[in-house]
């Protein structure tokens, strides 16, 4: 008996409750983008319809009361990663601008040539890329840690790579084949090696109970859609010391103390990295999704979540035996409920489109992690990513729906 109960929380997404063609809408694209319960756009709405004003540049009553909830929605951000301080969280656009923050601002005060990044083979490209850049700009050097063949991170060889390393940079979840690493480990050798700790956490914050202090992490990077807010707005959080010490990303407004002709200084932090206007509203939802979250409770979210993968990994391996392909771990204590697939020689853009017939959204491609791919030996899969709306009744409406696809393929 699951500790969530599903068709109840559906009921709070508007958008999930809408049919197509008659047939209801099986959503299983929530490792890319998740839906927004009702809360969440109720909260955006009200805030512009009668709070809406810049922040910290006036000093009426109305920019007072929205720069409060903006600081609020930040507020709220630190107690759900348990962080230290609100001001080590800084809003960005997104994961992918925060750890190129990372990369850009730290990478270039701190690394020159011949440095060694330490990466995995199981990143996206998010935390493959700005590394990447990086060692274009200055000649850094990355490597990578393996995988095992079923899907997790093989550390036999990991002090080794990590000799010598100023960063290791690592998913805490796979948003291919939900993998979940050993964060608090890896951070751990991290640090024994010398190297600092960046963790994308875009998959993992949404679905897990995270705790930075715990992990002993120095910068975590995660997106509000994959959290049941709106896009726009991401979390950077580092370690206040790290933070301090490292030059702004972008420059503008809101971001200095001072400007003359000749130079300008710093504001504190947060504000040191958020130029310009930021994402008021986004921030303001962001806040309403962690509330939502909470009052469900992440250690709640986490084991609906492994009922259900364990659920589609009996049903799928029954139905459909060595016919399926799932990539990834069997063992469901280290994987979450996204699921890349092979199924039956059917191309993946071709299974989604079938899929998509019966209103089951699943997300064909290669999942802005091209590497992984490669390593996995496929050009692309099709990827089922269940979350805190789905149950089990939506796992056997995609397998029907991977049956309708045999019959049109004939496979
Ligand atoms: N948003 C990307 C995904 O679908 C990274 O996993």
């Amino acid at each position: 008996m699951s500790t969530l109960d599903a068709a109840t929380i559906k009921k709070q997404f508007p958008l999930l409750l809408r049919e197509i063609n008659g047939l209801p809408l099986v959503y299983l694209d929530s490792a890319n983008s998740s839906q927004k319960p009702q809360s969440v756009i109720d909260s955006m709405t009200t805030f512009m319809e009668q709070s809406y004003a810049p922040i910290n540049r006036s000093a009426y009553h109305l920019a007072a009361a929205a720069t409060d909830a903006f600081e609020g929605a930040r507020e709220k951000v630190q107690r759900f990663i348990n962080a230290r301080r609100a001001h080590e969280v800084v809003f960005t656009k997104n994961a992918t601008e925060a750890l190129n923050l990372v990369a850009y601002s730290w990478g270039r005060a701190n690394l020159s040539s011949g440095d060694v990044v330490l990466l995995t083979h199981m990143e996206h490209h998010a935390n493959i890329v700005p590394w990447q850049m990086l060692a274009q700009d200055k000649g850094i050097v990355l490597r990578w840690v393996p995988l095992t063949a079923d899907g997790q991170l093989d550390l036999t060889t990991l002090p080794e790579l990590l000799a010598g390393a100023k960063v290791f940079g690592f998913t805490a979840m796979s948003n291919v084949m939900g993998t979940i690493t050993p964060v608090q480990q890896l951070c751990a050798a991290a640090h024994k090696a010398g190297a600092i700790a960046v963790v994308d956490a875009c998959q993992y914050v949404p679905h897990n109970v995270t705790d930075v202090q715990a992990w002993g992490a120095d910068f975590i990077a995660f997106s509000s859609h994959k959290m049941c807010g709106p896009s726009g707005i991401g979390v950077l959080w580092g370690r206040e010391e790290l933070l301090q010490a490292m030059p702004p990303f972008l420059g503008g407004g809101n971001m200095i103390l001072d400007v003359r002709l000749d130079g300008f200084t710093c504001a504190e932090l947060p504000a040191k990295f958020e130029a310009g206007t930021p994402p008021i509203t986004e921030a303001v939802g962001l806040g309403a999704a962690i509330d939502f979250l909470t009052d469900l409770g992440m250690a709640n979210v986490r084991q609906h979540e492994i009922e259900v993968a364990s659920y589609a990994m009996r049903t799928l391996r029954e139905r459909f035996g060595d016919d399926i392909t799932l990539h990834g771990p069997t063992n469901v204590e280290v994987r979450g409920a996204t699921f890349s697939l092979a199924f039956r020689g059917i191309h993946p853009h071709d299974l989604s489109q079938v899929l998509d017939q019966r209103n089951v959204c699943v997300r064909a491609g290669h999942h802005c992690a091209k590497p992984l791919m490669r390593e996995l030996g496929v050009n692309a899969t099709a990827r089922a990513s269940f979350y805190l709306y789905n149950d089990t009744a939506d796992v056997d409406t995609l397998a029907d729906a991977l049956d309708s696809a045999s019959d049109i393929f004939g496979s």
